[in-house]
């Protein structure tokens, strides 16, 4: 439950339904379940059986694996860290917003409402204040990702309890409510006509491989963590394929509900699908608001019932992303985990500072950039070759058959050492040749370096300095 937690988050709702429509709509669901099957599943039973033979949280799975790589299992706890210091600020705008919707306070001009919330300065180099709203959001969601995980694992399961299921439900009643408007069908039909033409370009396929990685918090030391509190008998490659598969669906699900709406918004505004706006923090905090206030009655209540569904679908990946650097380092310094997770959090906190200022929503832009899409395609193509090159990949795979139902073969030996890592180089080489190509995204280079590239080499040497330190 926790795992299928972290997977669903914002990125099913705002991410899925916008890619799967540029990509070919209908017929990108072709690249996106052979991405699932030939990714993303094999590397949720690897991390997942990491996780459960060793029973500890990557640095010290790492270092079972091989001596000295150690360091491996640092970055991929440090990585999801650093999502967390702007993820978290998201989800303090979706706080804000749910308060906003109980009077529609953006019905006006949304966009508008939007930026002068933020407090949006004109560029970068102008930092700006920081937004009171965002930063009350701000500690409202730290200290509730501290309570949640202060007191080890039990609380997660009982957390996730109600926010998996909960989260799903509003957004079945939100799609119900957004499939009855006028103006749905066309909505949804923009959302999954099939374009077969797309499938012939390598960037559709690239992109569902992406789309894949950053889905299933794959490539975050998540997984392994999670596993690593399974009991022995646990069932592997069972929960690793109902995990990746309630993903999909959550995503599949999410494409109906806001393509209903957004076709809704065009109908009534008469104004093109394409014109709208949706991805990312604009259909969130813009289109969708938007269209919530057009609604014929009880728009308020729909505003709140979308926000908590977000908020509900964030947490669990938000504390996620924090429980395996103060796992690890519960584990390695013998901190308790009250004062493991205080110190993460704190420090996430002071870190996420930054993206509550007028300009924070320009680092968010350049952090999510760089760190999101290098760090976890470099992340996992360590993960592959640590495993599948320093490390008998088969008695991983009997200690997987022991406990569970779905047995695996020798397929999944040949995904881990060649598919994955052939598929992860490719989209490596892609993606950077794409920066080389418009290398500062309209921003100057020292924002560049400040946001892209000093976390990377940050965490890279903090990785090799957590290694080295003895305990
Ligand atoms: N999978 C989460 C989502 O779809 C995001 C996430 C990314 C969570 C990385 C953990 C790590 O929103």
């Amino acid at each position: 439950m926790a795992a299928i937690g972290s997977a669903v988050g914002l990125g099913n709702v705002w991410r899925f339904p916008y890619v799967c429509y540029k990509n070919g709509g209908g017929a990108f669901l072709i690249p996106y379940f052979v991405a699932l099957f030939t990714a993303g599943i094999p590397l949720m039973i690897l991390e997942f059986s990491l996780g459960h033979w060793s029973r500890s949280p990557p640095p010290m799975a790492f270092k079972k694996v091989s001596k000295n790589m150690e360091w491996v299992g640092w970055l991929s706890s440090l990585v999801p860290f650093i999502v967390a210091s702007y993820y978290v600020v998201v989800m303090a705008w979706c706080f804000a917003y749910m308060v906003f919707s109980v009077n529609l306070m953006w019905r006006t001009d949304a966009e508008n409402f939007f930026y002068t919330f933020l407090g949006k300065t004109s560029g970068i180099s102008e930092i700006g204040g920081i937004s009171p709203p965002v930063f009350l959001g701000l500690i409202a969601i730290w200290v509730s990702i501290f309570i949640i995980l202060y007191k080890g694992v039990d609380r997660i399961g009982k957390i996730v309890a109600i926010t998996v299921p909960l989260p799903t439900i509003l957004l079945i009643i939100l799609t119900i409510r957004g499939l009855t408007l006028p103006g749905a069908v066309e909505g949804v039909s923009y959302y999954l006509s099939p374009d077969f033409s797309k499938l012939l370009n390598v960037n559709v396929w690239l992109s569902a491989y992406a789309q894949i990685f950053f889905s299933l918090s794959l490539a975050q030391g998540i997984m392994i963590t999670y596993a690593s509190y399974l009991k022995r008998d646990s069932d592997i490659s069972n929960n690793a394929f109902i995990t990746s598969l309630a993903d999909a669906g959550t995503s599949f699900l999410a494409g109906f509900t806001v393509f209903s709406v957004v076709g809704y918004l065009s109908h009534i505004t008469s104004t093109d699908i394409d014109k709208l706006g949706i991805a990312g923090p604009h259909l969130t905090f813009i289109t969708y608001p938007t269209a919530i206030s057009l609604l014929p009655f009880a728009a308020s209540i729909f505003g709140v019932i979308f926000y908590i569904a977000l908020l509900t679908f964030g947490i669990d990946s938000a504390f996620s992303m924090i429980e395996p650097l103060s796992a690890s380092l519960n584990r390695k310094w013998k901190l308790s985990k009250t004062k493991a997770t205080a110190i993460v959090c704190v420090i996430g906190f002071l870190t996420s500072l930054i993206f509550t200022t007028g300009s924070g929503i320009y680092w968010l832009d350049i952090v999510d950039h760089f760190v999101a899409n290098f760090g976890l395609v470099f992340i996992g193509l360590l993960e592959c070759l640590t495993l599948g090159y320093l490390y008998n990949l088969s008695k991983l795979r009997k200690h997987v058959n022991k406990t569970s139902d779905v047995k695996i073969g020798k397929w999944w030996d040949m995904m881990i050492r060649f598919v994955v890592p052939a598929v992860l180089i490719l989209l490596l080489i892609i993606s950077i040749m794409e920066n080389l190509k418009a290398p500062y995204m309209g921003y100057p280079v020292w924002s560049i370096l400040i946001a892209g590239i000093l976390p990377i080499i940050f965490i890279i040497a903090l990785s090799f300095i957590l290694q080295r330190r003895r305990r």
